[in-house]
């Protein structure tokens, strides 16, 4: 999601007159975004503001100004507290105001005063954002935005506020306008996707995730769609079809578990047990066969026993993952979970955080290892840090490289898979 908000921030700049460079120390504007969901994510926006201060004040002794702007969900946490903790902070917005930016620049620039933003505004940030161009084969479309959920340990709610959705003709023109500039693949972005359930139109009055991905299936030129991330509990069986019936939609499903424990997850106030997740993913599987898992987890939420964390590992045994991403509990300021009493040690969270990942990443490996001697479509998005070589991920989300001519850039070619590691793919261009 911050990725796709940085690219609109980045359009929005535009219409003043800037363009992007690759070196900071040319920058007239330095805009950084942040993330609050972990403490260590929020920890590396001072750090950088400091090195990014210094770029600027080198700058103001050769007589040029900067203007340091910080966005996203840690200005809408901390507010204030930003621009009091990082005096070359010129302007602060959080996520649902960055659609003011030329606005708050040329505010800035008028009064030459630093300026905080952290509202949530009645009106859509996507309604008043200029249209934006693809950058690369692959792009992201928020086409959902906040949370109603309140896990216990989550601040998205706080920080990206109540959901919101995006209407399908709002959502159909983007993703027109991403592919007749250069996508191939829309990845849709929301915190959970599959509640999405924006306006439809006169045929469709009351369209679910199922339906809208039906609906891009129609435009001529987009070949793959995606979505993440999705809650368990809100997936319908009209979505689980579409991975039977839209041939453009991704064989791979990003859905969060967090534990295996029943007794953590209704601590979490996560709204599933085990069993019940279990059977979303074997519909998943009864429906595509071949669909890739993904999944988040979280080790050592308050009160997680010795007992409650092997009932996660048993549960990865059972399902078996694809891919994952793996946390270690972390308190975050305003949330209920940050309160409970019984906070689990440090040391303990990483001992089962090493546990869980060694699990993870060996069952991520075989099914890299799986590949060897498929012939899988890759779509290449970028080149490789070799010479010669292109990136680019196969239907199932994994890395794949190639040595091929850069005129693929940006297409989907058949690979040969060679080779393969826990976290990648080897291939030959097949003719
Ligand atoms: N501590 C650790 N992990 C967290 N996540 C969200 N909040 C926290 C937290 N307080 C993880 C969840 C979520 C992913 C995006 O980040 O696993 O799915
Ligand atoms: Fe956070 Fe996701 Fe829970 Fe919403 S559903 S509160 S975004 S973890």
């Amino acid at each position: 999601m911050n990725i796709y908000d940085s690219a609109r921030m980045a359009a929005a700049l535009e219409t003043l007159g800037y363009t992007q460079t690759p070196h900071r120390e040319e920058a007239d504007v330095m805009l950084l975004n942040t993330c609050h969901i972990r403490e260590k994510a929020a920890d590396k926006l001072y750090s950088e503001i400091g090195r990014l201060a210094e770029i600027k004040k080198t700058r103001a002794d050769e007589g040029k100004q900067t203007l340091l702007i910080v966005a996203g969900c840690v200005v809408q946490a901390e507010k204030n507290e930003v621009l009091r903790r990082a005096h070359g902070v010129d302007i602060a917005v959080g996520p649902q105001s960055y659609h003011r930016l030329p606005e708050l620049v040329a505010q800035f620039e008028r009064e030459q005063g630093r300026v905080l933003v952290a509202d949530f505004p009645a009106d859509s940030k996507f309604d008043f954002l200029p249209p934006h161009k693809a950058t690369s084969a692959s792009q992201f479309l928020a086409i959902q935005e906040g949370c109603d959920h309140f896990c216990s340990y989550c601040v998205v709610p706080y920080t990206r506020g109540c959901e919101y959705s995006r209407s399908m003709a709002e959502i159909v023109t983007e993703a027109k306008r991403l592919v007749s500039t250069g996508a191939v693949e829309i990845m849709l972005l929301g915190q959970n996707v599959n509640c999405w359930h924006g306006m439809g139109d006169e045929n469709l009055p009351d369209p679910d995730l199922g339906d809208l991905i039906r609906r891009l299936g129609d435009i001529k030129g987009l070949k793959r769609i995606r979505y993440t991330t999705s809650y368990p509990s809100k997936i319908t069986d009209n979505l689980i079809q579409a991975h039977r019936d839209v041939e453009q939609l991704m064989p791979y499903i990003h859905l969060p578990i967090q534990s295996g424990s029943d007794r953590v997850l209704k601590a979490m106030n996560r709204l599933y047990t085990v069993a019940e997740y279990e059977d979303i993913v074997a519909r998943f599987r009864e429906a595509r066969p071949d669909i890739a898992i993904s999944s988040d987890f979280i080790v050592g939420f308050p009160g997680e026993t010795d007992e409650e964390f092997d009932q996660t590992l048993q549960t990865v045994r059972r399902i078996r993952y694809d891919s994952s991403y793996s946390f270690k509990y972390s308190p975050r300021p305003g949330t209920p979970a940050s309160l409970m009493k019984n906070q689990v040690p440090e040391a303990v969270k990483t001992q089962r955080l090493l546990l869980l990942q060694k699990e993870l990443l060996s069952q991520q490996k075989q099914a890299y290892e799986k590949q060897v001697g498929r012939i899988l479509p890759v779509l290449l998005t970028e080149r490789g840090r070799q010479k010669g070589q292109l990136n680019g991920y196969t239907p199932y989300l994994q890395n794949a490289h190639v040595v091929a001519d850069t005129t693929l850039l940006g297409q989907i070619v058949s690979l040969k898979i060679t080779a393969a590691s826990a976290t990648s793919l080897t291939g030959e261009v097949v003719r």
